[in-house]
């Protein structure tokens, strides 16, 4: 074997070579074998038998920089070679004809992986494997003539996760989903998913964590953090502005550069800082008239130049394509602008089609596309690929530690969970001396997580009943068999309609409530000790909720509420209501005729158990809600313009509220929500004290501490959470704004423990679009620490004497259509 240009790989390492002839040695770093008196690496040593003249070539020194490896590879790729590296392999196994997966085709190596990178098989270059996310690794659970099964790990949907305010916690639900990536041989997991909730009815909310890009960015990063310290990568999407699901590939979001930059784009950036994403997808739809996807402005200036994002950037399945329907005509004869997307830094088109890598070959061939700009999409491919478990031959075991990860889904569901209502302390409830009352379809088939790509195929679901048995409750068993058969056959109809009307990417019905009669009720009333109530909300991708019978409860619902209370009311007995949901509904009608409410969203597959541990006490919750539940749908700003025109398929929608989305709106403009941004209450009590700043002036940094005491009787968390209200000089401003957050230990009854937040400049700046600024302007900026947006416990105040200028930015995301932002 010769190892070829060896003056370059001399100048790159050959510091760290060990000369012993005629054997294998060891050092610390490194193995080194000998062969006809040449030093190879046992990594060399690998790549032999790839390489068919047994040559070396520098792109398979690992001892190189990626940096070199990569652009001797570049410049062993022929036309044809890039073009392939430049789409994806498409969707292994899927006719294009009729839409569907072949039955028995091969669907590459990882079945159910949602596509990959080409192989460059002379080169010995792996394909690397990309599978959906984000609540979980999404692949075929069972492969054909194989007996071995291949389930992932159902976690709690985004929105839950951020639920916990606990980015530790968070952190090791990605080192465990990404121990299941890699164990599976999948190199890039499609997620998370971070698109703001601009309104409760996007379908795709339960996939993403929040209306606050703070929050988001920061349990984004935790997750991230965790799932790439495994050696695989993720795919942070859909960036961006892809705030609902209607015409999502023709939707033309018009949105104000500063309402992109601190609503819209910040939680995306606080990622991109904090944990360096491997990948990014970017969205369909367009903003302010361009292609996410086709957009130099944000993949480039923004993501790039100011961020500093190293990754790759791949486009959403078919991004670039004005097909709403992923209607098959469009797919084979037309063409996303290649040229457009590849030079305004999306490498990489997802899944790939024929026609993109002929038009890719074409725009080469006539000059369109320069090799200056396809170089640098494949460099960021061909980086990836270098870094991939594929590249590196991981023998991955398919065998993942589920049974460990069963248990990381149940310990985070369960303190995800928000306790909305607790009269009287209804909750804890322990008592195993009577049947439990247990009414609601989704109790006995409980909701792990939401439809579409973001749906885990898991082992198994434990509802509700099987999660209140598991802890030693009996269940009434006359509403047990009147339950089970109902939902059942329901259930069978219902994925028998969703199956004819798009699979994977139906969008889901609701089951309508059995209905019980009074007398039913009233003897249960007599019987249980307690009734519980779930009420289970449904959503996926490609369609958006609705307000009736859906934000809105249906009369089914306010009737099962109604009869139930009444019923166990009059015997003085209580009522929970459990919310199985994946997004934002109405509670201000109905939540007064209930004791307690519990809200675990979308819990995971070990749901009922999570919930059962609430229930019991087991788990003290402490989840905090990380949007608003208006009173009515109408009450949010974001709400008048939502979903765009026209209203059955819009083409273009108008961000007018700016920046007041959520509880920036709210709480400015004084709208009383029935459980504002940042609540949720506790079995324990907390105390605030010792508000301490380092500082009183600010210069560049300043440290809050806090004190919080548990001052009730059982163990609990508390989330501290630190708003902002700054001086309104350049431009106008919300009232306040979470800037910090931090989660205690569990406190035993009277512990205290003190949180310390650091502000940083850019916490305190808002972007002033006339001078393409962040900046701080000078005066008092008010410090509230509290339990949620509006139960402030602890103020303090800092001064800045002279405005700040933190970042210069470029001009960018210019308007296509004029209007002005909403102001207060
Ligand atoms: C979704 C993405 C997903 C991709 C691959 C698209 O339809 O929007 O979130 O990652 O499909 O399955």
């Amino acid at each position: 074997m010769k190892i070829k240009s060896l003056n370059h790989l001399m100048k790159a390492s050959l510091l760290s070579i060990l000369i012993i002839s005629g054997v294998s040695c060891k050092n610390n770093q490194k193995d080194y074998e000998k062969e006809d008196n040449q030093l190879i690496t046992l990594n060399e040593y690998r790549f032999k038998d790839l390489n068919k003249n047994g040559e070396l070539d520098l792109y398979e020194d690992s001892r190189l920089t990626i940096e070199e490896r990569v652009k001797d590879l570049i410049d062993k790729l022929n036309d044809e070679e890039k073009a392939s590296l430049l789409i994806g392999i498409g969707m292994p196994g899927f006719d294009w004809e009729t839409m569907q997966f072949m039955a028995g085709a091969d669907l590459g190596k990882v079945p159910g992986a949602a596509g990959g990178t080409h192989k460059i098989k002379r080169l010995g270059i792996p394909s690397v494997i990309v599978a959906d996310g984000p609540a979980g690794l999404r692949i075929n659970p069972e492969r054909d003539n194989d007996t071995i099964t291949y389930y992932a790990t159902a976690f709690p949907v985004g929105t839950a996760l951020a639920s916990t305010w606990n980015e530790k916690l968070i952190n090791n639900v990605g080192k465990a989903i990404g121990n299941e990536v890699k164990e599976y041989g999948v190199d890039v997991l499609l997620g998370p998913g971070m698109n703001i909730h601009r309104n409760p009815l996007c379908g795709r909310n339960f996939e993403y964590y929040s209306e606050d890009p703070m929050l988001s960015g920061k349990i984004a990063a935790a997750i991230i953090n965790g799932i790439q310290s495994n050696g695989v990568g993720t795919s942070v999407k859909h960036f961006v502005a892809n705030n609902q699901e209607r015409n999502r590939m023709g939707i033309n979001a018009h949105v104000s550069e500063r309402a992109m930059r601190e609503i819209y784009l910040r939680g995306f950036e606080i990622t991109v800082k904090n944990a360096q994403p491997w990948t990014i997808m970017s969205s369909y739809n367009f903003v302010n008239g361009t292609y996410t996807s086709s957009s130099k402005d944000l993949l480039t200036t923004i993501l790039r130049d100011e961020w500093g994002f190293k990754g790759l950037v791949m486009t959403d399945w078919f991004g670039g394509y004005n097909n709403s329907g992923f209607n098959p005509n469009i797919l084979k004869n037309e063409v996303s602008d290649v040229t457009k997307q590849l030079t305004a830094g999306n490498d990489l088109l997802m899944p790939g089609l024929t026609k993109q890598k002929e038009s890719i070959i074409k725009n080469i061939k006539n000059g369109n596309l320069t090799n200056e700009a396809i170089d640098t999409n494949l460099k960021r491919i061909l980086e990836l690929v270098l870094k991939s478990p594929a590249m590196n031959n991981y023998k991955y075991s398919n065998k993942p530690n589920l049974k460990e990860h069963a248990e990381v889904t149940r310990q985070v569901a369960a303190e995800a969970t928000i306790l909305l209502k607790n009269d009287n302390n209804t909750l804890p409830f322990n008592s195993k001396s009577s049947s439990l009352a247990v009414f609601g379809n989704t109790t006995y088939n409980f909701i792990a997580g939401g439809t579409g790509s973001g749906d885990v195929n898991e082992a198994y679901t434990v509802s509700l009943i099987e999660g209140l048995t598991n802890a030693g409750f009996s269940i009434d068993k006359e509403l047990e068999s009147k339950y089970l058969p109902y939902v059942k056959e329901q259930n069978i109809k219902e994925m028998a309609r969703r199956e004819k009307e798009g699979g994977l990417l139906a969008v889901p019905k609701r089951i309508p409530e059995l209905e019980l009669d009074k007398s039913t009720i009233q003897n249960k009333a007599n019987s249980s000790e307690i009734a519980l109530i779930t009420i289970g909300r449904n959503a996926g991708e490609s369609g958006d909720r609705e307000i009736t019978n859906d934000f809105n409860l249906a009369k089914d619902e306010i009737n099962l509420i109604n009869n139930v209370s009444e019923a166990f009311h009059a015997k003085g007995k209580k009522v929970v209501v459990i919310l199985n949901i994946g997004g934002v509904i109405e509670t201000a009608s109905w939540k007064d005729k209930v004791d307690a409410i519990l809200l675990p969203w979308q819990p995971g597959q070990e749901g009922g158990n999570s919930v059962a541990d609430v229930i019991t006490g087991k788990v003290n919750p402490s989840g905090k809600l990380t949007m608003t539940f208006p009173v009515n749908y109408e009450d949010a700003a974001a709400t008048k313009n939502w979903i765009g025109a026209p209203a059955e398929n819009p083409t273009s929608v108008t961000y007018e509220e700016g920046i007041y989305v959520g509880y920036r709106y709210f709480n400015t403009f004084n709208v009383k929500p029935s459980y504002e941004f940042g609540y949720g209450l506790s079995y324990t009590s907390f105390d605030y004290s010792n508000l301490t700043l380092s500082s009183k002036t600010f210069t560049d940094k300043i440290s809050i501490s806090v004190t919080i005491t548990n001052t009730g009787k059982t163990a609990g968390k508390e989330v501290a959470e630190l708003y902002l209200s700054a001086p309104e000089k350049s431009i106008d401003k919300p009232r306040e704004e979470l800037k910090a957050f931090g989660k205690t230990n569990l406190l035993q009854p009277g512990e205290s423990q003190t949180i310390t937040l650091t502000l940083n400049t850019k916490d305190l700046a808002s972007f002033i679009p006339n001078k393409n600024a962040w900046i701080v302007d000078a005066g008092t900026y008010k410090v509230l620490v509290g339990t949620s947006s509006l139960n402030i416990k602890q103020k303090a105040q800092f001064s800045i004497e002279n405005e700040l200028i933190v970042e210069k930015t470029n001009p960018t995301l210019a308007l296509d259509l004029q209007f002005t932002d909403l102001k207060h």
